[in-house]
């Protein structure tokens, strides 16, 4: 039988609660990333990170990616949480801040999944806050018309919060997910 894992990193619960759902089709643990430091991942079939978006970048990949080696690279499925839509070029930033930084040549073909997350603008303070007016500023500054236009959603998300959390995103990544794990145990 296939052995799983998901390990996240959420700081107001969606890619918590998708990791859940995640490891619930699965049948396997959700752990959040400071609770696997001991972990050897080399007992998984497949291995499933998600980390909520920040500034275009998945949070902790970084810290996550000091665990793997070649072999857990070809086990490995990524998601990322966020309030962006699915744009080419969306994707292609979050990629680069992320998978792109340890396979740049994409050797490995790690799927990377975006889902839909939650923001509620009076729960961000602080450091937060202060990146997101930035983020703001910079996104009306788009000047093509398909820039601006989807940049006015994201103001409008920025402005007035959004909840894109929901449990039918997960379902492409949970079938690869399982096709990866067969192939492994196979081997
Ligand atoms: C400071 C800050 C920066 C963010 N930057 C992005 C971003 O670049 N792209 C994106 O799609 N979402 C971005 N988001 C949205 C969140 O990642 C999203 O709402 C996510 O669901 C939060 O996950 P969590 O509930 O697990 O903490 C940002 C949120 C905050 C607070």
């Amino acid at each position: 039988m296939a052995k799983n894992i998901v390990i996240y990193t959420s700081k107001r619960g969606s890619t918590r609660q998708y990791a859940e759902w995640i490891a619930e089709d699965l049948g396997c643990e959700a752990l959040p990333l400071s609770d696997a430091k001991g972990i050897d991942l080399h007992e998984y079939d497949c291995i499933i990170y998600g980390g909520w978006i920040r500034g275009s970048g998945i949070v902790d990949f970084d810290k996550f990616a000091r665990m793997l080696d070649d072999e857990l690279m070809n086990r490995l499925i990524v998601y990322g949480v966020g309030f962006a839509d699915e744009t080419a070029e969306n994707y292609a930033q979050v990629w680069g801040y992320s998978l792109g930084k340890i396979d740049p040549k994409n050797d490995h073909r790690v799927r990377m999944y975006i889902l839909g997350g939650r923001y509620d603008p009076a729960a961000v303070t602080g450091l937060d806050k202060f990146l997101m007016k930035t983020m703001r500023a910079v996104l009306l500054s788009g000047s093509t018309k398909d820039a601006k236009s989807q940049a006015n959603m994201m103001k409008d998300r920025i402005d007035k919060g959004c909840d894109l959390v929901k449990r039918e995103n997960i379902a492409s990544l949970v079938k690869d997910a399982k096709k990866k794990a067969d192939r492994q145990t196979a081997i």
